[in-house]
């Protein structure tokens, strides 16, 4: 959902301070007129709530911004943890989040504390979590929740207090996170839709149409405004997304345990097929509860804009998960890029690797990588070869000798919208004078020789750290751990100083090799 001009709140009461306990009972704006087989009538609502958020007492998961939203008083830091775990949780599992989440919050446990920080380190914690630009855009909105200049005298050094504020003012903040971070920190009755709540939704309501046209985003933002509860507007969105991560799952779905089964139309339709005496064209009364389940168990609207389309049938193999639909996605991009882990043995003696920065827009923004070429066509291996060297030639300013190149395999690696392969290549010169770069010393080094240790607290990304891990199982690495390795170099039977030394001398042998190195 884009960061359009959408209005939040479509059940807030004018005049009152969001914030307030006294928020809670409002006056409901009239509901938008939808098909009643598309959305719920008010017995239907108060049950559902009800059910929902009495499941969610019994189930939810201690999580730990669950746990700071529910006892921190103040509502700047409140706001904070909420916001931050809600960008993270975008289009990445709770089971990912949660170690990068403490670390985070450790390192800054205010908005001001991430106000302070570099980009750097920003892209540092991040790595690893993907959609880099999640964490530029978080560091970004809390330098401008922080700065109390004219620029952002609206916000006057605090986080915007309502879901339109949030939405308006702060960068990578829409409709989804501010109605989230509204409802769970400030209580804010709006509601919101994400992955989970399209889901649980579409499938309550057997909305069948694709999901991401107008008339469905417009009818689940509709439907999840007028059901989420007043009187707990954050557990109940927070309940509804439970739910659908962890009961109405995408695929395999619980429905003997999901505590709104008897409001599910897919459900319904299911059994309904599923039942052999009845034909699915036979209405028979659903519930015996007057007025939970109505008997309405098809759309009567003419051409129904939420409905399955003809051209795209019900699988019965699939059961209530026919619900959501997606039209088809675009394929993803097909790249193959070839890459280069260069090792050397540094001042110190540990090994060191070649890191080279990423230009500060597009894919991956100012991340870190082994330095590497996006390949425009099909190449031969030798011209891949040449590739590798121009690169490397590139980035040194000098030429390489690449004798000692050796090509480690492929790493394929899936971003969003694009399926990259790396042609991994592995070189060693084992010595620092021999592969001093130009650029290397100046105050913003756009290259850099990081230990494995450094490297892997580095901003790069997750592919670079499969091909780190790649060398090391093709035990390429000179440092690598493997047992044989080790053996095989410790049979000098030198102690570790004794091999130093003996190695620095070979360093110095080599030396000349090289061409002395021009700084510039
Ligand atoms: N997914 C994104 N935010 C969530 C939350 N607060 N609770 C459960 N699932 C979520």
């Amino acid at each position: 959902m884009g960061r359009s001009a959408v209005k939040h709140g479509t059940r807030r009461l004018k005049n009152k301070d969001p914030v307030s306990p006294n928020n809670q009972h409002e006056q409901l704006d009239p509901p938008p007129q939808l098909s009643p087989y598309h959305s719920f009538a008010l017995l239907e609502t108060e049950h559902l709530r009800k059910s929902l958020l009495a499941w969610y007492d019994r189930c939810k998961r201690d999580l730990p911004w669950r746990r700071l939203a529910n006892t921190e008083s103040d509502l700047d830091r409140r706001a904070y943890s909420v916001w931050v775990s809600e960008v993270m949780l975008q289009q990445t599992q709770v089971a990912s989040v949660i170690d990068y989440y403490n670390k985070w919050m450790k390192k800054w446990p205010t908005v001001h504390d991430l106000a302070a920080a570099s980009l750097e380190e920003v892209n540092e914690k991040w790595s690893g979590l993907g959609y880099y630009s999640r964490g530029r855009r978080l560091h970004e909105g809390a330098q401008k929740c922080h700065r109390r200049s004219s620029v952002v005298l609206e916000m006057g050094g605090r986080i915007p207090r309502t879901a339109d504020d949030l939405q308006r003012l702060l960068p990578g903040v829409g409709r989804y996170t501010a109605g989230a971070v509204a409802s769970i920190s400030y209580g804010q009755v709006t509601g919101v839709v994400d992955g989970n709540m399209i889901r649980v939704l579409c499938r309550l309501r057997c909305i069948g149409a694709d999901f991401s046209s107008p008339a469905v985003t417009d009818a689940l933002w509709n439907l999840a405004n007028a059901l989420v509860d007043p009187a707990r507007p954050g557990d109940f969105n927070q309940a509804m997304m439970e739910l659908g991560a962890t009961v109405c799952t995408p695929k395999k779905p619980m429905c003997p345990e999901c505590p709104l089964q008897s409001l599910c139309r897919a459900y319904k339709k299911v059994e309904l097929e599923s039942t052999s005496a009845l034909s699915k064209y036979v209405y028979r009364r659903a519930d015996s509860r007057p007025g939970i389940i109505s008997d309405i168990e098809e759309c009567a609207a003419m051409s129904c804009t939420l409905c399955i389309p003809s051209s795209a049938p019900w699988d019965p193999s699939l059961g209530v998960a026919n619900f959501p639909r997606k039209s088809a996605k675009k394929p993803s991009r097909v790249e193959q890029t070839v890459t280069c882990v260069w090792e050397r043995r540094g001042s110190v003696g540990e090994m060191e690797y070649l890191l080279v920065q990423r230009p500060q827009t597009g894919l991956l923004a100012g991340m870190w990588e082994f330095p590497s070429m996006l390949l425009e066509k099909d190449h031969t291996v030798e011209e891949r070869g040449c590739i590798v060297r121009s690169r490397l030639q590139d980035v040194t300013g000098r030429q390489v000798p690449v004798e000692e190149l050796r090509f480690a395999g492929e790493v394929v690696h899936i971003f969003s919208h694009i399926n990259q392969t790396y042609l991994v290549y592995f070189l060693s010169l084992n010595h620092p004078e021999s592969a001093c770069i130009k650029g290397e010393d100046t105050e913003h080094p756009m290259y850099r020789w990081v230990t494995r240790e450094l490297f892997l607290d580095s901003a790069v990304s997750t592919a670079m750290k499969k091909i780190m891990k790649l060398c090391e199982s093709k035990n390429l690495l000179s440092d690598c751990t493997d047992t044989t390795k080790k053996r095989k170099r410790d049979i000098t039977g030198l102690q570790p100083s004794a091999r130093k030394v003996k190695m620095e001398e070979k360093q110095r042998s080599i030396q000349s090799f090289f061409k002395p190195t021009t700084k510039k």
